[in-house]
């Protein structure tokens, strides 16, 4: 599984935004590498997680402040996928603090794919085509 490469596809034509979706493709890069070169996770995934949470929660705060600012017409469904990932994350959060979870490839496909179809194709749908 190889790591997300952030490039011109991915962006929104939003500077600020496009910047923010690299910030939080670094962090889950990040843990994907750790992943790959088999440290030990014990320590690591339950702050990687979080982490991806809370970057999570700050980036969607500005993102739908900024469509609402944008009077775009799907907010509500772009909502829903949002709020789609904050009940995924949490459960992961909260089997890691059971100790229900193990990071595995699986997970981290689960993850990395969800940001990467977010950013593609949810995010892409704000993005002004006259600009891009
Ligand atoms: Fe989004
Ligand atoms: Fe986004």
């Amino acid at each position: 599984m190889p790591r997300i490469i952030w490039d011109e596809t991915f962006s929104v034509n939003e500077k600020e935004i496009d910047e923010q979706h690299q910030k939080w493709i670094s962090i889950i890069n990040e843990l994907h590498d750790s992943l790959i070169q088999g440290k030990n996770l014990t320590n690591i995934t339950g702050k990687s997680l979080k982490s991806m949470a809370d970057y999570g929660e700050f980036h969607f705060r500005f993102e739908e402040a900024y469509m609402e600012k944008q009077g775009y017409e799907d907010l509500e469904n772009h909502k829903i996928e949002h709020e789609k990932f904050r009940e995924m994350i949490k459960k992961y959060v909260r089997d890691e603090e059971d100790g229900k979870l193990i990071l595995n490839t699986e997970v981290m496909k689960v993850l990395m794919d969800w940001l990467t179809n977010h950013i593609l194709i949810t995010d892409k749908k704000y993005s002004s085509p006259a600009r891009s």
